[in-house]
């Protein structure tokens, strides 16, 4: 069925384990640990709604936060190509230590690789 959405595949837990994974690199990286709150886990929630909502499941994110305005949101940091490859990195780890199909892996990867480039707002 064309209409199942990445959430309709993997599922909610997947999506949880991403999101810890993910931050479990940010708290290892130097580069990236300054630029986040001292205390990770809200950030987590809010990475975890949100990507809950932007692979077709539940919208409790824009119910919390409004609408996503996600460049919007990243202007307080400085991200350049590099910030942006520490990001990416994280990701990238994280998305390898879930158990999903490799082409929905792909397919996440992708959007990943999207967003991320459109989050640099500094040469
Ligand atoms: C928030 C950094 C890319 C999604 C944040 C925060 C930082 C940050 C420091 C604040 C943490 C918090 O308290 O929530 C970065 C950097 C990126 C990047 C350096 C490099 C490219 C992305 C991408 C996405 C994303 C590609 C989505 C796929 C979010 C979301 C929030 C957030 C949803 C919470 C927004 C809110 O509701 O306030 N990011 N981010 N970020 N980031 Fe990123």
């Amino acid at each position: 069925n064309t209409s199942q959405t990445i959430y309709d595949l993997i599922g909610e837990k997947q999506i949880r384990l991403l999101t810890q994974f993910f931050y479990q690199e940010v708290s290892k990286n130097e580069d990236l640990k300054r630029l986040y709150p001292e205390d990770l886990a809200p950030a987590e929630d809010r990475l975890f709604l949100f990507l809950l909502q932007v692979f077709g499941g539940p919208e409790t994110y824009s119910e919390q936060r409004g609408h996503p305005r996600l460049r919007m949101r990243h202007a307080n940091w400085k991200i350049d190509a590099s910030m942006r490859d520490h990001w990416m990195n994280a990701m990238i780890t994280a998305l390898d230590q879930i158990q999903v199909d490799q082409n929905i892996k792909e397919a996440m990867l992708s959007y990943f690789v999207k967003a991320a480039n459109h989050m640099i707002n500094h040469a």
